[in-house]
C-alpha cells in the first residue's frame, strides 16, 4: 500500500511552494518506482471566508487517518484574529499530540550565511521546541478589555510529563546520530517557577546519558551564542515560544526563512511536516517564493516515513541546485518558484 499523505497548502505563498514540494515527492516516487497516495484537503483561508469553517468536526481524526500531513503556510490578513490557523496548525499539533518540533539548521553553501567566514560545518546542528506546552496554550483572558483597567493574563504551561519526552527525545536523537553535545535553554533566571522545572529535567535526564555533554544557556545568551559561534551547538532544545523565535533566527544562517524545514512529530504516530515560513502575503501569487524550506520539510516526511534513501535524494538534489545556484532571487538566483521546484524535480529524477 503507498503511504497517504494530507496535503494542506493553506494560504499566500504555502500553495506556491507546496505545489513544488508535491511535484518533487513525484519524482522521487518515479526515481525510486513507489507511488505516494496525496489528498488534497482545501482547509485555507479562503475555504473559511466562504464556508465559515476553519477545520470540519471531523477534520483532526480525518488528519489522525493519514500516514503524514503535509502543510504549506496558514496565514492570511483577511483573518486578522488567525482563527484557521489556530485550528488547523496548532489544533493539529495540539490534537495528535506532535510534541516534537524538529527544525534542523543545516547550511548548505557558504554564501548562503550572513555571518562572516561562517562554512556549512560551523552551522549544522538541530533544534527541538517543545510543542504542545508553553504558552501556546490559549490558557488565560482579558479582564475589562478595552479600558485602562485592562488586565491581560497568558499563563505559561509546562509539565513535567511534557518537558521530559521532549528533553529524552533530544538526547535520543543525539545519541542516535552519534551527536555528543545537547544544549538546553530556558529563562530559569527570572521565569523561577515554570523553567525551574526544565532545570530538574534536564539534569535527570542527562544524567541518563553520561556519554552526552549536557550545557545549558538562559536563552538570551544562547541567541548570542547563535550568532557568535553556531558551531559549538550540535542538538539545543527548548521551550515553544524560545524555539519558535530561534529558529527564525537560525533560518537566517542558512540563507533566510525559505530555506528552513520542520517537522511536527509524535514518534510512531501520524506527523506533520511544514516550511518553517508562513505564507508571506506580500510574495503571494508572483512566483517568488523559495520553495526549498518546503521541499527540505518534504525530505523530513520522508525520513520519519523510513524512507532514507528518498529522503537524502531529495537532499542531494537540493544541494545541488544551490551549488549551480538554480534558485529563487532570495538566496541569489533567477529561478521563479515553479523553475526552482523544476530544477530539483528534474535533478531528483536524475
Ligand atoms: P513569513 O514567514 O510569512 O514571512 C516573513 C518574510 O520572510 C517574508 O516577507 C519574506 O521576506 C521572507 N520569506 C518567508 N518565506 C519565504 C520564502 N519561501 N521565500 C522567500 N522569502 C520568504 O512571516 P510573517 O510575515 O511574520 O507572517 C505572515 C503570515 O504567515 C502571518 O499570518 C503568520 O501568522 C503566518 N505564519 C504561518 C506559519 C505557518 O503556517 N507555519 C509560520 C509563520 C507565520
Ligand atoms: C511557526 C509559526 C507558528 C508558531 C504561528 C503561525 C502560530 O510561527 O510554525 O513557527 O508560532 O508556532
Ligand atoms: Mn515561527
Amino acid at each position: 500500500m503507498p503511504p497517504t499523505i494530507a496535503v494542506i497548502p493553506g494560504d499566500g505563498i504555502g500553495k506556491e511552494v507546496t505545489a513544488q514540494a508535491v511535484s518533487v515527492l513525484t519524482a522521487v516516487g518515479d526515481r525510486f518506482g513507489r507511488r505516494f497516495d496525496l489528498v488534497h484537503l482545501p482547509w485555507s483561508a479562503d475555504h473559511y471566508l466562504e464556508t465559515g469553517v476553519t477545520i470540519p468536526p471531523d477534520g483532526y481524526d480525518t488528519l489522525r487517518g493519514f500516514d503524514a500531513i503535509f502543510i504549506g503556510a496558514l496565514g492570511d490578513p483577511r483573518v486578522p484574529d488567525n482563527r484557521h490557523a489556530r485550528d488547523i496548525l496548532l489544533g493539529t499539533r495540539f490534537e495528535l499530540d506532535l510534541y516534537v518540533n524538529h527544525r534542523p539548521v543545516r547550511l548548505l553553501d557558504e554564501r548562503l550565511c550572513p555571518l562572516k567566514g561562517r562554512q556549512p560545518r560551523d552551522v549544522d546542528f538541530t533544534v527541538f521546541r517543545e510543542n504542545t506546552e508553553g504558552v501556546y496554550v490559549g490558557i488565560g483572558g482579558r479582564f475589562k478589555a478595552g479600558t485602562e483597567d485592562e488586565i491581560a493574563i497568558q499563563e505559561e504551561v509546562n509539565t513535567w510529563k511534557g518537558v521530559d519526552r521532549i528533553v529524552r527525545h533530544a538526547f535520543e536523537f543525539a545519541r542516535a546520530r552519534g551527536k555528543t553535545k545537547v544544549c538546553m535553554a530556558d529563562k530559569s533566571n527570572a521565569m523561577t517557577h515554570g523553567h525551574a522545572l526544565w532545570q530538574r529535567v534536564f539534569k535527570e535526564v542527562a544524567a541518563r546519558y553520561p556519554r552526552i555533554e549536557a550545557t545549558h544557556y538562559y536563552i538570551d545568551a544562547l541567541a548570542m551564542y547563535m550568532v557568535l559561534d553556531p558551531g559549538q551547538f550540535q542538538v539545543i532544545v527548548t521551550n515553544n515560544l524560545f524555539g519558535d523565535i530561534i529558529t527564525d533566527l537560525a533560518a537566517t544562517f542558512q540563507g533566510g526563512l525559505g530555506m528552513a524545514a520542520s517537522g511536527n512529530i509524535h514518534p510512531g504516530r501520524t506527523s506533520m511536516f511544514e516550511p518553517v515560513h508562513g505564507s508571506a502575503p506580500r510574495f503571494a501569487g508572483k512566483n517568488i517564493a523559495n520553495p526549498i524550506g518546503a521541499i527540505s520539510s518534504a525530505a523530513l516526511m520522508l525520513e520519519t516515513l523510513g524512507m532514507k534513501d528518498e529522503a537524502a535524494a531529495i537532499d542531494a538534489a537540493v544541494l545541488t541546485a544551490v551549488r549551480e545556484n538554480q534558485v529563487t532571487a532570495d538566496i541569489g538566483g533567477k529561478l521563479g518558484t515553479r523553475e526552482a521546484g523544476d530544477y530539483i524535480a528534474a535533478a531528483v529524477r536524475v
